[in-house]
C-alpha cells in the first residue's frame, strides 16, 4: 500500500502536504473523483478531422458504460469468496474506478446526441448481450460457469493494452484531438493500467479452471470485440453519410488504418499473446510508470 513520509493527521493543511509527498502506488487502485465536461462546440470529426477515427473513438464512448457495468457485476458477485483484505479493497476500488469511467463516457453521449446520432439500438443490443446472455451462461454440473468473469478478464487485458498504447503510441496532442477528450482517455487509460490485475486475481481465486477458460474464451472475446467495434463505427459513419465526401473516404480510411488503428496496436502483438502463457499475470507487463507519470501533476490524482 501507499506510504507517506508524514504521520497521518486530520489537520487539513498538513493533509495537503501529505498528499504532495505521497508516493504513487499502483496497488492502491485509487478511486479519483474526476469531473469532465465537454465542449458543446466539439467538432463533429474531432480526431484529426477524420470520420473513421472519430467514430471508432465514439464507439468506445458508447461501449464503455455498459461494458464496465458488466465488469463490475461479474467481479462483485464473488466478493464473499475474497478473504484477503488487500484484494477486497482492490475489488471495491476497481468497481469504483469502473463506475466513474462509465459515467464520464456516458457524459460524452450528450455531445453525440446533440450531433444527431442515434445509437440507442446498438447500445441496447450490447447491453442485452452482456447482461442478459453472457452473464447467464451457466450449465449446472459442468465447467461452464463464471463466463462473465472470464470475459471480463479477457476484456481487461485489452483495456490495459489499449491504455498502454494511449501513452506510448497514440497521438493525443492538441493538434490531433480536443484536450478534454484526450485527457478523458488518458485518465481512463492510467486507471486501466493500475487495476488490470484485479478481475484476474479474483478469477484465479474462485475458479480452479481459470487458465483453460481464459485461453478458450480469449479468441471468441477478441472476435466479438472487433466485430462490435466495426459495427459501431459503421453505424455512426452511415448516419453521417450525407456529410461525407465519397472521394475522400479511401484516403480517410487509409489514414485511420495506418494512424489511430495502427498506433492503438503498437506493442500489442507480443503483449497480447503473453496472456496465453500458463504463468502469465497482468503485472508482468510492467507499465505502471505510465500511470504514475500521468498522475504526477494532476490535481485529482
Ligand atoms: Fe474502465
Ligand atoms: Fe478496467
Amino acid at each position: 500500500m501507499a506510504t507517506s513520509t508524514k504521520k497521518a493527521t486530520t489537520n487539513a493543511s498538513v493533509g495537503q502536504n501529505e498528499k504532495e509527498t505521497k508516493k504513487y502506488d499502483h496497488e492502491e487502485v485509487k478511486v479519483r473523483r474526476v469531473n469532465f465536461s465537454f465542449d458543446k462546440e466539439t467538432p463533429r470529426f474531432y480526431y484529426k478531422n477524420n470520420p473513421f477515427s472519430t467514430h471508432f473513438i465514439n464507439t468506445l464512448h458508447i461501449l464503455f458504460p455498459t461494458g464496465e457495468r458488466f465488469f463490475v457485476n461479474a467481479t462483485l458477485k464473488h466478493q464473499k469468496a475474497i478473504k484477503d483484505e488487500k484484494l477486497k479493497k482492490q475489488v471495491r476500488n476497481f468497481c469504483g474506478q469502473e463506475g466513474i469511467h462509465s459515467s464520464m463516457h456516458e457524459r460524452f453521449w450528450n455531445i453525440l446526441k446533440s450531433g444527431g446520432y442515434n445509437f440507442q439500438g446498438y447500445e441496447d443490443h450490447i447491453d442485452f448481450l452482456l447482461h442478459k446472455i453472457v452473464t447467464k451462461i451457466e450449465i449446472e454440473g459442468t465447467k461452464i460457469n463464471n463466463i462473465d468473469l472470464v470475459a471480463t478478464v479477457c476484456l481487461e487485458h485489452f483495456t490495459a493494452l489499449f491504455g498502454h498504447a494511449i501513452f506510448q503510441h497514440i497521438d493525443v496532442t492538441p493538434e490531433a484531438a480536443p484536450e478534454d477528450i484526450a485527457e478523458l482517455f488518458q485518465w481512463h487509460a492510467a486507471e486501466e493500467i493500475e487495476h488490470k490485475h484485479v478481475a484476474f486475481d479474483v478469477l484465479n481465486l474462485v475458479d480452479k479452471d481459470a487458465y483453460i477458460k481464459k485461453i478458450a474464451l480469449m479468441p471468441i472475446v477478441t472476435a466479438v470485440l472487433y466485430f462490435y467495434l466495426g459495427i459501431g463505427t459503421t453505424i455512426l459513419m452511415y448516419q453521417d453519410r450525407k456529410r461525407l465526401e465519397l472521394t475522400k473516404l479511401p484516403k480517410q480510411f487509409y489514414e485511420f488504418a495506418t494512424g489511430l488503428f495502427t498506433e492503438l496496436h503498437g506493442d500489442m502483438v507480443s503483449d497480447f499473446f503473453k496472456f496465453f502463457k500458463r504463468d502469465f499475470h497482468p503485472s508482468d507487463v510492467n507499465d505502471y510508470y505510465l500511470a504514475e507519470e500521468f498522475f504526477k501533476d494532476k490535481a485529482y490524482a
